[in-house]
């Protein structure tokens, strides 16, 4: 990396804190990342400086507020490799993003007995939309299968596909267990069928190159407080074809063009898809978290974050008792595993007490530990600015857990 670890630090100020009397640790990057200054500071200056509602006034303001709006769009669509920016639809979220599809795509273009294809490694938020749908529309979801090393079942996958299959959707990585899937191979063997892919990309955005055109898949899914972002916004990219294809998600300014009682026409790509007064200064300032990433430089992320995996794999090998969840070839660095017997929660509740914020629980992947047979597990995953001393800390908190409950 161009930059030193302290100079990278110390451009998230959260970082230089204490946590029960002990420099703070934090290893919850998967559940939300940490903001370098330039986003704090981003959203200070517009409420400062630019605070208007875009796209409605033809004054100073608005026309500032409008353009620095679009100008993240125009942002999002070069970070993922998208044809076009109206390709690029705000939301407030992953979960919002793949709610949006299935309420719009889901309810036009699925019906009884059609079948959508989920993993087993898919979050809540990528089983619990389609799981309605089935319901309201009497269609069936259908589970690839993981193996026990974390990763998905193709050949069972391409069992799944039929001439009823209209939907595949599919995490680009696992929350718990840090699979990457080759999502790539299948895309284009659900293409080959005819079947549309969405991808939740809610763990891939910040920590691996994202081409949705190279992929090729329909939809594509992030969030923004997961990429060094806030909080409150995300993004769904869709191939312009089927937002064209498909109705409005919600009612509203914005999203039309004609209102009367008797009938209202819709907006253009992406309005259509961007009902009432968008989150202009979390848009804002995921522009300024994009471009801090971008000057990093994502290869060189991916690169200290697996150099960041490896280190924190090997030393808890090392450790008797313990089990890791999720041995993929490949990963991100998200690392589950369990201390013997000892209960996560308990574990993870000493652990803080040494001033580490690791996540335990089901991470929101309830089948996922039933399928491994877990109560929960504790999850360390790691962001560019984490250090090897930092893993060094937590394996001593680990070997504290252990002789506690020894
Ligand atoms: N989806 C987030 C996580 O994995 C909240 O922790």
């Amino acid at each position: 990396m161009k930059l030193s670890i302290e100079q990278i630090r110390s451009e998230f100020p959260i970082l230089s804190q204490t946590a029960y009397g002990k420099p703070l640790v934090y290893f919850d990057n998967a559940a939300t990342t940490q903001k370098p200054v330039c986003v704090i500071k981003a959203l200070s200056d517009y409420y400062t400086s630019l605070n208007s509602n875009v796209h409605r006034g033809a004054h100073y303001l608005s026309i500032k507020a409008s353009e620095a709006y679009e100008n993240v769009r125009r942002q999002i669509q070069h970070f993922l490799h998208a044809g076009y920016a109206h390709e690029i639809v705000f939301t407030r979220g992953t979960t919002e993003s793949i709610n949006l599809v299935a309420a719009t795509y889901g309810r036009k273009f699925i019906g009884v007995a059609d079948e959508i294809i989920i993993s087993h490694i898919e979050h809540h938020s990528n089983i619990v939309p389609w799981q309605m749908l089935c319901e309201e529309k009497g269609a069936k979801l259908k589970v690839i299968p993981v193996f026990d090393n974390g990763e998905l079942d193709f050949e069972a996958f391409l069992n799944l596909l039929n001439e009823r299959t209209r939907l595949l959707a599919l995490t680009h990585v696992s929350n718990t267990l840090g699979t990457i899937v080759p999502v790539q191979k299948y895309i284009e063997a659900a293409h080959q069928c005819g079947v549309l892919v969405l991808i939740d990309g809610a763990q891939a955005a910040a920590h691996m190159k994202i081409d949705v055109q190279e992929l090729d898949c329909d939809f594509y899914g992030f969030s923004g407080h997961k990429a060094y972002g806030p909080m409150g916004i995300g993004v769904l990219y869709g191939k312009e074809k089927w937002l064209n294809a498909m109705p409005p998600y919600q009612g509203g300014g914005e999203m039309i063009l004609n209102v009367s009682f008797e009938k209202s026409t819709y907006n253009e790509l992406p309005y259509k898809f961007e009902a009432g007064t968008p989150n202009v200064a979390d848009a804002i300032a995921l522009g300024k978290a994009l471009e801090y990433i971008g000057e990093l430089g994502v290869d060189q992320i991916e690169k200290r974050e697996k150099e960041l995996l490896d280190y924190l794999t090997q030393r808890l090998t090392e450790i008797p008792d313990i089990r890791i969840i999720g041995t993929a070839s490949e990963k991100t660095s998200i690392v589950s595993f369990l201390i013997g017997e000892i209960h996560p929660y308990d574990a993870g509740t000493i652990i803080d007490r040494f001033g580490i914020a690791v996540r335990t629980g089901n991470h929101c992947n309830q089948p996922i530990m039933d399928r491994f047979g877990v109560p929960g597990t504790i999850r360390a995953s790691l962001a560019f600015y984490n250090t090897t001393e930092e893993i060094d800390r937590l394996i001593e908190a680990i070997e504290k857990v252990k002789q506690m409950f020894a």
